[in-house]
């Protein structure tokens, strides 16, 4: 009873971030795409109506960093943990953020050693993408970025961003490699045979040059920002003493209720972060069974709870999955059947409809099944139910974060 008779107190939050402009936000939050990734407006609107600047946010299935960016952006501490290394470097490239100056230094002092003849060897399907020049840069890059100093960490995160692209109309390269027509990587075999088919030839980028065209799109911060952090999670572990008792806001997109090959998808990128692809698969939560997704729910969220303040909330958006012509409501099986037994509470539960350009399903270009189109959002409490606090008006004119950037952090 009380989730239908809470859904109806705030229908109409989702029409905050639904006026919001179509490409607002931060332009670190395009560094690289990622699967089932969520637009900024919706934790932007939740960090703005449930917490205060200084407070803790964590999302313990951070993908590309969406959320702690979008705190830290907002004068927040941003934690943000995965168990894909992709995501974590992501991640972690928006919880530690360089200024432009320091990059460009990193830069011309990496490029000054980088290596200007010879072929690197490499796997063929690696080999088949990019021109000598290019492939030359990119080792050189994989063996010299330390990935536990934070700089180097950034500098790895744009590399993702830009590894392969498709190509513009005019046939200038986008990012790296020959043209690719997805942001995700195509099986080996087919990218092979549309090489071939499209008579495609690798680009010669001096990656080094590239790094900085991006860089200046980026629109870093004047000073560094270190306010947040990142690391690898399963979410099924206990969570760290450092964030027990800490956190005032989980805001969360867990893993669908279906098969997801982050790792497979991204073998090039994973390549560039020395990851075996199926390695990657094999520790991420990936299933199309429900008994199955509500166990891993349940262990997740009983690892999560005690990082929780006492006044502290936890949201998760949850997409409704389709079977065959059934529609299964997964947000309320989670609630009913693993979170009201285990001592949640259900403050409120918000129904909104995603555009489907959202969708892991329009990926695949798959309009007509998978596809999740009802997403809903839980909110959830421990303690005791304190009414939940009014929602503000919402200004997305003129940025947060640029008011953070002009008034200095
Ligand atoms: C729906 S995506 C989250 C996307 C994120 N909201 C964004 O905007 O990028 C779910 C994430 O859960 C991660 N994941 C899957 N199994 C996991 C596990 N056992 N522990 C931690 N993270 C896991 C995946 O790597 C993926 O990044």
């Amino acid at each position: 009873m009380v989730y239908e008779a809470q859904r109806m107190s705030i229908d109409r939050l989702p029409n905050r971030w639904r006026r919001s402009p179509r490409r607002w936000g931060h332009p670190l939050h395009s560094l690289c795409s990622y699967f089932a990734m969520f637009p900024p407006q919706i934790p932007s609107v939740f960090i703005r109506w449930l917490t205060e600047p200084g407070d803790h946010v964590y999302d313990p299935f951070s993908g590309r960093g969406t959320v702690p960016l979008e705190a830290i952006l907002l004068g927040r501490t941003g934690w943000g943990t995965d168990a894909n290394p992709l995501a974590v470097t992501l991640t972690g490239a928006k919880t530690n953020i360089p200024s432009e100056r320091r990059v460009l230094a990193r830069l011309a002092e990496l490029e000054e050693w980088a290596p200007t003849s010879g072929r690197p060897t490499v796997p063929p399907d690696i080999d088949m993408l990019f021109s000598t020049k290019t492939l030359r840069h990119l080792e050189f890059l994989r063996a010299q970025l330390d990935h536990s100093n934070p700089l180097d960490r950034f500098i790895a995160a744009m590399v993702l961003g830009i590894l392969h692209a498709n190509a513009r109309y005019d046939g200038t390269p986008r990012g790296l490699s020959i043209s690719m027509p997805n942001t995700f990587s195509m099986a080996p075999g087919y990218v092979r045979g549309y090489i071939h088919d499209q008579g495609l030839v690798a680009p010669r980028v001096n990656v080094f040059n590239a790094l900085r065209t991006r860089l200046a799109q980026l629109d870093l911060p004047s000073a560094s920002m270190n306010r947040g952090h990142a690391w690898k999670r399963d979410a099924m572990r206990p969570v760290p003493d450092k964030l027990k008792g800490k956190v005032k806001l989980i805001f969360t997109s867990p893993p669908y209720l279906e098969v997801i090959k982050y790792g497979k998808y991204n073998w090039v990128r994973l390549w560039f972060l020395g990851h075996e692809p199926r390695a990657v698969d094999e520790k991420l939560m990936a299933t199309s069974s429900l008994d199955k997704y509500l166990g891993f729910m349940g262990t997740a969220m009983a690892s999560l709870a005690p990082s929780l303040r006492k006044d502290g909330r936890a949201c998760l958006v949850i997409g409704d999955v389709r079977r065959g012509d059934e529609t299964i409501n997964l947000a309320r099986e989670v609630w009913k059947q693993v979170l009201e037994p285990t001592g949640w509470n259900l403050e409120a539960a918000i129904s909104d409809n995603l555009p489907i350009q959202h969708k892991v399903s329009r990926i695949w270009k798959d309009r007509n099944g998978k596809a999740t189109k009802t997403d809903r959002i839980l909110i959830l409490t421990r303690g005791p139910r304190d009414p939940l606090p009014s929602i503000p008006r919402m200004t997305w004119a003129e940025p947060e974060w640029q008011r953070q950037k002009e008034g200095g952090p």
